[in-house]
């Protein structure tokens, strides 16, 4: 049975399947008669290229085939895709499928939401980061110069087809990246997951166990999507390590640190901080940090404190006065706590 993403104006469904790349062809059939527009990238496509074509074969097709990176993520890309759309005949009945990561899946997701007011699209997520989380949600967007994802949108795909297979090429660094989002996934909302991950132990044991863990890490984002699907409350918990983690980012330009390793340092800092004022259960952060460490990923900062706070404070979530951080009470159990600007050095300073 698939899994289900239901909101008030659409659903969708999400499927895992190993082999599924095969399967794409025969589940295109259900969109047949429509001009399709892939985008992908370069890396992607030299690796996984031929057997996506074969399953295209017959239908009137687009490629789209951009560098593979971040700086993808640009308004370059969308005009290069709008002016390929145009030039294939795309028209407001036809599809776009997003192959490839959270660049393309993103890129793709917003190019769709505004080519001719919006067109229908279908992820192919290819890296576990986009498998276990920005494949659903429907957030969308591009960088620009001043920032990443400042441009973007709401567009709920109308299907999310995974093939766990493909992550066996990603790079160690790539996979365990991705590896922190389930990890956050599992501090938050599900004990349990938290339990399968350590007992997975390293690459190989998680990609044995990859048809539990994905689904379990996507039903967290899915929960708290159904119920919050603009990010107003519940949503947020999902930011768990998230507001450190963009600020050590964003100081290196995004060029020294993946986002699952920020992410992974800024939960770490925010654990050992709320334990050590009460907040969380005592063991809780070695507990997690051990976790971490254990797949090569991060668990404290390289930038002095004060540089991120100060960066923190101007980002587009500090709203009235406070921060609302995300914390865990303990495994399993994330919580909003609502800190002034004012004590947000003091607390992580408990945590560094
Ligand atoms: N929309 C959301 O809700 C959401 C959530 C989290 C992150 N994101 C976005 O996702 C993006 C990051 O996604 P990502 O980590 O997937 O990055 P990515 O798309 O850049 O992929 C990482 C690298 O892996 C390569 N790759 C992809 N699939 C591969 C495969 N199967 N085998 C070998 N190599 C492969 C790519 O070519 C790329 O070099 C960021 O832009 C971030 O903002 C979006
Ligand atoms: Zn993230």
């Amino acid at each position: 049975m698939p899994m289900e993403i239901q909101l008030e104006q659409c659903r969708y469904a999400i499927e895992i399947e190993n082999g599924l790349l095969e399967q794409i062809g025969r589940r295109l059939d259900d969109y047949s008669g429509q001009k399709i527009g892939v985008v992908t990238d370069a890396t992607v496509w030299s690796l996984y290229g031929d057997r996506m074509l074969s399953q295209l074969q017959g239908r009137d097709i687009t490629l789209t085939v951009l560098p593979p990176g971040e700086s993808t993520k640009s308004f370059r890309s969308m005009e290069r895709i709008f002016s390929e759309w145009i030039q294939g005949g795309m028209t407001r009945k036809d599809l776009a499928l997003a192959f490839g990561g959270g660049v393309i899946g993103d890129l793709t997701g917003f190019a769709a939401s505004t080519y001719l007011r919006g067109i229908d699209f279908i992820q192919v997520p290819t890296t576990l980061l986009s498998q276990l989380d920005s494949s659903i949600g429907g957030k969308v967007a591009i960088d620009l110069p001043e920032g990443k994802n400042l441009v973007g949108a709401f567009h709920h795909p109308k299907a999310v087809w995974m093939d766990p297979t493909l992550l066996e090429t990603l790079t160690d660094r790539i996979f365990r990246d991705g590896l922190a989002e389930a990890i956050k996934a599992a501090a938050i909302a599900d004990s349990d997951l938290f339990d399968r991950i350590e007992r997975a132990g390293n690459r190989q044991g998680i990609q044995a166990d990859i048809l539990n863990i994905l689904p379990a890490s996507l039903t967290v984002k899915k929960t708290v999507v159904e119920v919050d699907e603009k990010e107003h409350g519940p949503r947020k918990l999902l930011n768990f390590g998230h507001t450190l983690g963009h600020a050590i980012e964003a100081h290196w330009n995004y060029e020294r640190w993946t986002h699952g390793e920020a992410v992974a340092a800024g939960m770490s800092v925010a654990t050992r901080a709320s334990e050590s004022v009460g907040l969380t259960e005592a063991g809780t952060s070695k507990r997690l940090t051990d976790l971490l460490e254990q797949f090569g990923l991060p668990t404290a900062s390289d930038v002095p404190l004060g540089e991120l706070t100060g960066r923190m404070l101007r980002d587009k979530k500090a709203a009235a006065g406070q921060l609302d951080l995300i914390l865990i009470q303990k495994i399993g159990n994330g919580f909003i706590h609502k800190v002034p600007f004012t004590e947000i050095e003091e607390f992580y300073q408990k945590g560094v």
